[in-house]
């Protein structure tokens, strides 16, 4: 560990509302800053500024409708400029850039929640990211029923924190079946457990992903 690299490495934390990916990648980040790497910890939608502005119409809690393929390019346009303007400079300053949701989420939400065409949105995930891929990605899966309890605890809910269970079930369904066509990659974790014993499986996994990286 703490070996100078010329390339940085790109993960992604993924899952479901209220999964706790939030929760974990400052915990994440600090880990891998303790073992010597420079970290940047961003997120999509929202990781630029023209993106914070795109995130709010995403996100705010309102029952104005979103037509399913506004949404789609307004994730794609965030995703397009985040890539551009903070993933790729930072990897190429040799960062560990960790990011809160990314290419896959749009699979999940998209393609299986809104059920728009998964191939489709595979090329346009492509477009948007140029091609770039996360070396890691560690999926917080557990029931969606889970998640959304936490959520609504939480002071504030989100425009999809209040789509009907069967959407979120179909976003589950989606992740795992990514994880199922990329098991190297995607790395599956228990969130229903506690935040601890999460982030202990979290690093368990990052650890085995560096040893094989770097050898
Ligand atoms: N393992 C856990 N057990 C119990 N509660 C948790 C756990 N992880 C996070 N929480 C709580 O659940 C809520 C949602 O967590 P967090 O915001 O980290 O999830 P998220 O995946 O980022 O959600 P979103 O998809 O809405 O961004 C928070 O109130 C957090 O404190
Ligand atoms: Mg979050």
């Amino acid at each position: 560990m703490g070996i100078k690299r010329r390339f940085g490495i790109f993960i992604t934390l993924e899952g479901g509302e209220g999964s706790g990916k939030t929760t974990q990648i400052h915990r994440l980040a600090q880990y891998f800053r303790s073992a010597g790497y420079p970290v940047l910890a961003t997120k999509e939608p929202g990781g630029t500024v023209s993106g914070r502005s795109m995130r709010s119409i995403l996100l705010k809690n309102t029952t104005d409708p979103i037509d399913s393929k506004c949404e789609l390019f307004l994730y794609l346009a965030d995703r397009a400029q985040h890539i551009a303007e903070v993933v790729k400079p930072a990897l190429k300053a040799g960062k560990v850039v960790i990011c809160d949701r990314h290419a896959d989420a749009t699979v999940a939400y998209q393609a299986f929640g809104r059920e728009l065409n998964v191939k489709f949105i595979a090329t346009l995930n492509r477009f948007a990211t140029g091609g770039l891929k996360p070396a890691l990605t560690l999926l917080l899966d557990q029931p969606p029923e889970v998640g959304l309890a936490r959520c609504r605890k939480r002071a504030s809910m989100n425009r999809l924190d209040r789509e009907e269970l069967a959407f979120h079930r179909r976003v589950r369904q989606g992740y795992r079946e990514l994880a199922r066509s990329e098991p190297d990659r995607i790395r599956v974790i228990n969130a229903k457990l506690d935040p601890d014993k999460v982030q202990a499986a979290i690093q368990r996994h990052a650890q085995r992903f560096l040893k094989q990286y770097l050898h």
